[in-house]
C-alpha cells in the first residue's frame, strides 16, 4: 500500500516535472531578443485550447499582464497579438512593407489559389481589379440592386405565420441571391447541390489540414472538386449559348472592354468562389445579427419601419427598389454599422511578415502571424459612450464610418470590395422584413460571439404578417 501511493506520487512528481521542462524549453525556444512579451505555451499546440475556449477572456487577461502587443501559440503557428488601434491601423495599412495576409492553408486549399486573400503584388491587383468590376457602384445600381430587390421579396414571401431559424434563413439568403447574381442560378436542384457542397467547403476553411478519411478537411477538399466540375460544366454550356445574360458570369467570360486582361478558366472559378464564400458568414450573421438586435429594441424597430414606409409611401405597392430609395435608408445603414460594432462579426484579420520587422517597439520576426485583433475597439467608450447598447443614431455623424479605429471592413490595398454590396443586400432585405412582419423570438436562443457569432441551436423567430 506505502509502495503503491510512494509509485503514484513519484508519477506525478515525474510528470510535473516533465511538463514544466517542456513549457520551459518551448518558450526558451521562442527568445529572441526584441520579441513582444508573452507565453508560448505547449510544444505544437501552444495555446490555441485557452484561446479557443475562452476567446477574448484570455485575450484580455494576457493584455493585462503583457500590454497590447503580445505573442504566443496558436492554431499551429507563433503569432502576435495586436490590440493597439493605432497599431493594428499601421499593419493593415502596410502590406507593401511585407505585412501580407496570412489566412490558414486550410482556406487557401479550399478557396484556390488565385483567391484574392492569398495573392499579393500584381496577382492581388489583377485578380482585385476583376472583382471590383463585377460588384461597383454602378454595377449594384444598375444591374445587382433590381435583382436582388426581386430576389428578396420573392424569399420571404411565405415566411407569415411560420417559425423560421432566421440564422439558416441568412445563410440560404446570401448563398441562392449570391448563385443568381453571379450566374443566374434560380432555387432549385443546381442550387440545392451548389449550396450542400458549398456548405461543406465553408466548413473545410475552419478545419486543421488533416487530409484523413472523415475530416472536414477531406470533405471540404471533395466538396471544391465537385462545386469546380459544376462551375466548369456551368461556363461551358454559357459558351455555347449563342444568347447572353446579364450576370456577372458573363462579364468574366466575355468582357467588354477588349483591353481587359482576360482571366483564365481557373482565375475565374476562384474569383466566384470568393464572391460567394466572403459574403457568406459576415452579410448572413449580420442579417441575423440585425434581426435579433431590432426584436429587442421596440423603439429602434419603430423608428426604421417610419423610414421604410416613407419609401413605400412614395411608390405603389409592387414598385421595385431603386438606388435613390437605397440612398435614402440612413437609419437602416446606421442599424447595419450598429450590428457589425455591437456583435463584433469580424473579431480580426491575419497577416504574416515576409521580413524581421519592427512592429510598435518590437521585433517581429519573419513568418510570424500578426493576429490584427479588432474586437475591443467596437467596444472603446470614448468612441462609442455606452459601448454595450445598440444605438444605431451614434451612426448617424457620418465621420464615425470612417473613423480610423472603425476596421470591421479592413482598411488599405485590402479594404473590403464586398462592402457596398453587403450593405445592400441587408438593407434590401431589412426593406421588405420590416415593411411585411413583425416577429417574436420562440424559446431562449444562445449566442455565442467567439471564434465567431451564431446561435449554436439556431435563432428561431415565429413570423406574422404585420397588417393582421
Ligand atoms: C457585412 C459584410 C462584410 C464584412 C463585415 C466584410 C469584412 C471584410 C474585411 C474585414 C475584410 C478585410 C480582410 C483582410 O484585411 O484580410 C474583407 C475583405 C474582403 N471582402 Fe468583405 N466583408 C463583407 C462583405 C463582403 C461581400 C458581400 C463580399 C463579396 C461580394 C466581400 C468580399 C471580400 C473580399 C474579396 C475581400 C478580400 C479583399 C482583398 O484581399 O483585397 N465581402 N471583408
Amino acid at each position: 500500500m506505502v509502495v503503491g501511493v510512494g509509485a503514484v506520487l513519484g508519477i506525478l512528481l515525474g510528470l510535473v516535472f516533465v511538463c514544466g521542462g517542456l513549457l520551459r524549453w518551448n518558450e526558451l525556444r521562442y527568445r529572441k531578443k526584441g520579441l513582444p512579451p508573452g507565453t508560448m505555451g505547449w510544444p505544437v499546440i501552444g495555446e490555441t485550447s485557452e484561446f479557443l475556449k475562452q476567446g477574448p477572456t484570455f485575450l484580455k487577461n494576457q493584455r493585462a499582464r503583457f500590454g497590447n502587443l503580445f505573442r504566443t501559440h496558436i492554431l499551429g503557428c507563433p503569432t502576435v497579438i495586436c490590440m493597439d488601434a493605432e497599431v493594428n491601423r499601421y499593419i493593415i495599412m502596410n502590406e507593401g512593407k511585407g505585412l501580407v495576409p496570412g489566412y490558414p492553408q486550410s482556406m487557401v486549399d479550399m478557396m484556390g489559389k488565385w483567391n484574392i486573400a492569398a495573392v499579393h503584388g500584381p496577382r492581388h491587383k489583377a485578380m482585385r481589379s476583376a472583382m471590383l468590376g463585377l460588384i461597383s457602384p454602378t454595377a449594384i445600381r444598375d444591374q445587382l440592386l433590381p435583382k436582388i430587390d426581386e430576389f428578396m421579396r420573392s424569399f420571404i414571401r411565405c415566411w407569415s405565420d411560420q417559425v423560421i431559424d432566421i440564422q439558416e434563413e441568412s445563410k440560404e439568403l446570401w448563398l441562392h441571391s449570391a448563385l443568381k447574381l453571379i450566374a443566374s442560378v434560380e432555387t432549385g436542384p443546381l442550387a440545392k447541390d451548389l449550396k450542400s457542397e458549398i456548405n461543406k467547403l465553408v466548413l473545410g476553411t475552419l478545419a486543421l489540414p488533416l487530409n484523413f478519411p472523415g475530416t472536414n478537411y477531406r470533405r471540404g477538399m471533395q466538396a471544391r472538386r465537385s462545386v469546380v466540375s459544376m462551375l466548369e460544366k456551368l461556363m461551358e454550356e454559357r459558351r455555347a449559348s449563342p444568347s447572353s445574360q446579364l450576370d456577372m458570369l458573363d462579364s468574366l467570360l466575355r468582357p467588354d472592354d477588349p483591353a481587359k486582361p482576360k482571366l483564365s478558366d481557373e482565375q475565374i472559378i476562384d474569383l466566384i468562389l470568393t464572391l460567394i464564400y466572403s459574403g457568406f458568414e459576415t452579410v448572413s450573421t449580420t442579417t441575423m445579427m440585425s434581426v435579433k438586435y431590432l426584436h429587442d429594441d421596440p423603439k429602434v424597430l419603430e423608428e426604421l419601419r417610419n423610414e421604410h414606409f416613407a419609401i413605400r409611401k412614395r411608390k405603389s405597392a409592387n414598385d421595385p427598389l431603386d438606388w435613390n430609395d437605397y440612398k435614402s435608408m440612413t437609419l437602416t445603414r446606421a442599424v447595419i454599422f450598429e450590428t457589425l460594432r455591437l456583435s463584433t462579426v469580424v473579431n480580426g484579420v491575419l497577416r504574416k511578415t515576409t521580413q524581421d520587422m519592427e512592429i510598435g517597439g518590437f521585433v517581429v520576426p519573419k513568418g510570424w502571424r500578426i493576429y490584427v485583433y479588432l474586437r475591443e475597439h467596437n467596444y472603446d467608450p470614448f468612441l462609442y459612450p455606452e459601448p454595450f447598447k445598440f444605438n444605431p443614431w451614434r451612426w448617424m455623424d457620418q465621420s464615425l464610418e470612417s473613423n480610423q479605429c472603425f476596421m470591421q471592413f479592413g482598411g488599405g490595398g485590402r479594404l473590403c470590395p464586398g462592402k457596398e454590396l453587403g450593405i445592400v443586400e441587408i438593407a434590401i432585405f431589412l426593406h421588405h422584413f420590416v415593411t411585411k412582419y413583425r416577429w417574436e423570438e420562440v424559446g431562449r436562443q444562445k449566442l455565442l460571439k467567439f471564434p465567431r457569432v451564431e446561435a449554436p441551436n439556431g435563432l428561431h423567430i415565429r413570423v406574422s404578417n404585420l397588417l393582421n
